[in-house]
Parts: structure tokens; sequence; C-alpha cells
């Protein structure tokens, strides 16, 4: 049979693309450009140096932007109150690309290098059985035949030495690392003790804050229906407004002030906890832009009840169910309480912080007049006497309870 190996160009997906060769596959490497730091043509020959019967490099940078990342900057997506989802939003995006060419090439297979003890694997799969319910898997990391005779990196090399496939000459960094264009994170290796600190020189999207430019970049950032549609640097007035320009723009001004590292202990789906260090430079000046000018725009109630739909969304992807009936209901509500959410939002980029410095829309539902303390408006301030009086009945019935039994 045929099958589509999701290829990364390292050691790992390297010693999978000859072994699944040995185990009698046609084998055709995928490689998905979806934004990270990457030589494409070097990976597209090691493949097909190593007996791959065809390579495909897909960019799917742009649908990753404007199909996933906006909808988690919709949502104000946010996983344990601090991941951002990089990972776990570009899984689905991914995976779909990857069942596209099983179709299209006609394989009943598709194969990865995930863990069988993360997330990755769970996200993969689903996202695969949701899209083709009849597609095989072969996940070798979990296969007894694969993991009793790969045993660490070292049967990797070996593996690798005897099947003349090329070894990285510059060591391995002792953690492991999955970049894509809204983040990068670290976990594993020395990292898995908790306790120890980021080594110096650990982080690739952002500057050290402490050592970041002492006058900040100032930005409009404007939006429509929930999406960031235009940004303009004050300094320069130099505007950027295509989805991946514009994302990769605060990717940069971002980066050059040290915003969005964090560094986690979260649950993964399996079961189990694992620390990881992530940095999301745009990811993390869009989630302060947006929370900004949604507040400014959007009823209260239907915000408490959308906050509530924001925490099952960013659950949902992070186990993996992007294509779920229940997630694609919550991102039809969540899509509908965007409709008025628009504005400019300026805010400020400084070592290592987001500040906002002011915002301004048509849909405002903030009134000057109303709010003043200086002009009555259509405000009668004789009533909030009597809406205080009704919401005190019940704080004093609990008093009269509370003294009944601190008497007896
Ligand atoms: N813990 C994060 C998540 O579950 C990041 C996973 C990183 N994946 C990787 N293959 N290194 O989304
Ligand atoms: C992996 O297991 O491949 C990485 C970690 C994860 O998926 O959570």
């Amino acid at each position: 049979g045929t099958v589509v190996l999701a290829y990364s160009g390292g050691l790992d997906t390297s010693c999978i693309l000859v072994w699944l060769k040995e185990q009698g596959y046609d084998v055709i490497a995928y490689l998905a450009n979806i934004g990270q730091n990457e030589n494409f043509e070097e990976a597209r020959k090691k493949a097909l140096s190593l007996g791959a019967k065809k390579v495909y490099i897909e960019d799917i940078s742009r649908e990753f932007v404007e199909e996933f990342i906006w909808l988690a900057v919709q949502a104000n997506a946010l996983y344990e109150d601090r991941y951002l989802l990089g990972t776990s939003l570009a899984r689905p995006c991914i995976a779909r690309k990857q069942v596209e060419i099983a179709q299209k090439e006609g394989a009943q297979y598709v194969s990865h290098g995930a863990t069988g003890k993360g997330n990755d694997q769970i996200r993969f799969e689903l996202t695969c059985y949701a899209l083709c319910p009849k597609i095989k898997i072969i996940a070798p990391w979990r296969m007894p035949e694969f993991y009793n005779r790969f045993k660490g990196r070292n049967d990797l090399m070996d593996y690798a030495k005897k099947h003349g496939i090329p070894v990285p000459v510059t060591p391995k960094s002792p953690w492991s690392m999955d970049e894509n264009l809204m983040h990068i994170s670290y976990e594993a290796g020395i990292l898995e003790n908790p306790k120890s600190h980021a080594p110096p020189g650990l982080y690739t999207k952002t500057k050290d804050p402490a050592s970041a430019p002492d006058t900040p970049d100032v930005l409009e950032i404007e939006f429509k229906k929930g999406v960031p549609v235009k940004v303009t640097n004050v300094k320069d007035r130099a505007t950027h407004r295509s989805s991946l320009e514009l994302f990769v723009y605060l990717n940069e001004i971002a980066g050059k002030h040290g915003v969005g590292r964090i560094d986690i202990v979260e649950n993964r789906f399996i079961g189990m906890k694992s620390r990881g260090i992530y940095e999301t430079p745009a990811g993390t000046i869009l989630y302060h832009a947006h929370l900004d000018i949604e507040a400014f725009t959007m009823d209260r109630e239907v915000r408490k009840i959308k906050q509530g739909l924001a925490l099952k969304f960013s659950e949902l992807v992070y186990n993996g169910f992007w294509y779920s009936p229940e997630c694609e209901f919550v991102r039809h509500c969540i899509n509908k309480s965007q409709e008025l959410v628009e504005g400019k939002v300026c805010v400020s980029v400084f070592k290592g912080q987001v500040y906002i410095l002011g915002r301004e829309s048509p849909q405002s539902l903030y009134n000057e007049e109303l709010v003043s303390m200086n002009v009555q408006g259509d405000y009668e301030p004789a009533d909030a006497t009597g809406f205080i009086n009704i919401n005190s009945l019940r704080l004093k019935e609990y008093h009269r309870l509370q003294s009944k039994v601190a008497t007896k």
C-alpha cells in the first residue's frame, strides 16, 4: 500500500520513512510549510534520496492564519489561563492537507512521528478520522516492533548510519521543539525538570525583554468582525493589511520587544502534566488588542456567554476536536458574536509587555455622556436608590439568618 508520511526532515521522521519502506510501503513524504524556519528544498532532496516515491511541500501558512489563528483571536482562546494554543491550532490544519494528499494519491495510509504520550497524536488522528473515516493510520511510536527497536536516540543514529540517512552534524538541542507561524514550543529533555530554568539562548522568536529597545513601538490595530485587518506603526505610518503580512509584521515587532514568552506546567489530554516553554509573539499582541475592542463593542451579557464558549473552544482545540459537531457549533456562535466587533486599538509594545493606550469604534457601546460625572444624561440618579435597595434585600435576609445562628 501507499502511505503519506508527515515528514519534518529530522532524524525521527527520516528513520520512519526508511522503516516504512522496509515494511513494504510506498512512501509519499509530505512537508507542511506552516511558517516554520526550515530549509524545505533540502528536506525535499533528503526525502527523495531516502526513497520517497514523491514529495509534497505545501505552503499552508495563509490558511493557517485565516482559518485557524483568526478564530482563536476572535475567541480569545486560552488553555488553562495561559497557553495560546499555537501547536494545537496547527495540527488540524496540517492533518487536513495530509488527508487531501492521501485522497488525491489514492493512498490508504497516513503516518506521523508523534509520540504515544502526547497530545499531537490525538489531534492528528482525530482530524484524519473526522475528515476521512476509512483512512488507516500508522503511528510507529505506538508500535512495539518500532519502539522496541528504537529505544533512544542512539538506536535512531545507528539505524541512520546503516541506511545512509544523513545524521545531523550539529548536536540536537537537549529539548524538543515544534515551530509554526504562530509559536514555537520547547519541551522534554532537560526541561522535564519543572524547577530548572530555561537556559540562555533557548528562545528563538523573541528577544530577552531585559535587553529589548528602550523606546516602544506604538501600533494601531484595526479590527473588522473581530479579525485584524490593518496594522499601522505610528512612527512611520507604515501599514500592513493582508492577513499573512500583518501577522508576520506583528511577530517581528513583538519579537523585537520580547513579547509572548511563557513557561508553564499544563495538563495533557492523555492525563499527565507536562512542562512547556512557549513563544507566541504576534498572538500575544492580538490577544490583548482583541480583548480590548471586544469589551468596547460587545453587550455585557453576550460577552459572559461568549466567554464560557471560548473556554470550551480552547479545551476542544487543545484536545484535538477541531473537527467535531460541538466545535463547529461553538465556532458558529463565536463567529456570530463578532459581527459588530470592529474599530481601532492603539497599543504600545515595550519590554515584554503590551500596553493598551486607547480605542475607538463606530460600534462602540460606550456612552461618554451617560457615564460622565459632569453631565446627567438620560439617567436618573434617584433610581439607583431603589436598585440598590432591592438588591440588598437578599443580603439583609442572609444577615438575619446568620445572627440567629450566632445567638443560638
Ligand atoms: N504542549 C503543547 C501542546 O500540547 C505543545 C506540544 C508541542 N509538540 C511537539 N511535537 N513538540 O499543544
Ligand atoms: C509528542 O508527543 O509528539 C509531543 C508532545 C505532545 O504531543 O504533547
